[in-house]
């Protein structure tokens, strides 16, 4: 590790969220107070093998803290993975005299950051940027709050369409492994039932439970299906059975996709990017490294790597509760 650091790379990497501009920003800005240099290191380990680097100053990310996506750009890199791809980096961050990077996105990011400093003993920060929420450390990424806000909005619209035609509308939300979107978004919107990859609802609960609602007056119905629910049937045969096994539903099927990824960033997405991007500098600039900043119980506080990367958050209870009463 060196003496003193005094030059920071900053990277995105993996899926784009809301709220990763702000923590460019944030990173930018901490470095210049501080009077160490920043260089913005484009389409993440793609870009920090082939030394895709600039030099960023305080002025220089102004007018991004409102914009969606990353200005730096994202990429997934499978050369990263493999030693020759990281020996590659490694020179090009000698040559450029970077000394610490901070990394901006999820656990695949994670995982490449830690490998790196484990290998190399080079100083890493990373900062959770990921609209799914599935990182341990953190009671939210970045993008997770801005994703909720969007798809509660596309709900809305959609129940006003419902309603008008008396029609029940599967909606599929993003999550591949997590159901925290789904969740949320599903009670936020009024869903009648909401399926996750965390708990097998079950078809027949479902099939119950649509039939109890038509029963107690309601015409139209709306299900919040996560992508990787764990009843096994993807939002199309979701609505098959429905149509197969049950008289008199109008189905239609809307999944919103990429759009969730997208966007201007909420308020709190914002003002966590820009906390987190401080602490991040803060912390190597305090000789840290291997770390994760991370929000719980409203402070800024690290975790490690490791236990951000191998860690599985969990659903709050509570929450599938709430949503079970309200669709009563
Ligand atoms: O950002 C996470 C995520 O939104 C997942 O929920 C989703 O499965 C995935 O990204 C899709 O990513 P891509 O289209 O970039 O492969």
């Amino acid at each position: 590790m060196p003496e003193k650091i005094k030059k920071i790379g900053v990277f995105t990497s993996g899926g784009d969220a809301p709220g990763m501009n702000a923590a460019i920003r944030s990173v930018v800005r901490a470095c210049a107070y501080y009077n160490i240099e920043c260089v913005g290191i484009y389409r993440g380990y793609e870009g920090l093998m082939e030394g895709d680097f600039k030099p960023m100053d305080a002025r220089s990310v102004r007018g991004i803290i409102n914009k969606g996506g990353t200005i730096l750009k994202s990429a997934r890199s499978k050369e990263f993975r493999t030693k020759e791809g990281r020996q590659k980096a490694f020179e090009k961050l000698n040559e450029a005299g970077v000394d610490a990077l901070v990394a901006i996105g999820g656990d695949g990011t994670f995982t490449g950051a830690l490998v790196f400093n484990e290998e190399y003993g080079f100083p890493v920060m990373g900062i959770p940027g990921t609209i799914d929420n599935d990182i341990v450390g953190t009671s939210h990424t970045l993008g997770f709050d801005t994703a909720q806000n969007t798809v509660v909005e596309a709900i809305d619209k959609i129940r006003d369409t419902a309603s008008s035609h008396n029609r029940l509308f599967f909606i599929e939300v993003m999550g591949r492994d997590v159901g925290h979107i789904a969740l949320n978004t599903g009670i936020a919107g009024g869903a009648e039932e909401i399926l996750i990859p965390e708990e097998d609802l079950g078809l027949d609960r479902l099939v119950d439970s649509l039939n109890k609602s038509r029963k107690s007056g309601k015409s139209s119905s709306i299900v919040i299906v996560a992508e990787g629910d764990k009843i096994g049937k993807n939002i199309f045969e979701l609505k098959d059975y429905v149509d197969e096994n049950m008289e008199g539903y109008d189905v239609r099927v809307s999944v919103l996709g990429h759009m969730q990824r997208g966007g201007s960033p909420s308020c709190f997405d914002r003002v966590l990017a820009s906390r987190m991007g401080v602490k991040a500098v803060d912390s190597l600039l305090e000789g840290k490294s291997g770390y994760m900043v991370g929000l719980i119980n409203n402070a800024m506080e690290l975790t490690p790597l490791d236990n951000a990367i191998k860690g599985k958050t969990k659903i709050n209870l509570e929450l599938l509760r709430v949503s079970d009463i309200m669709s009563t």
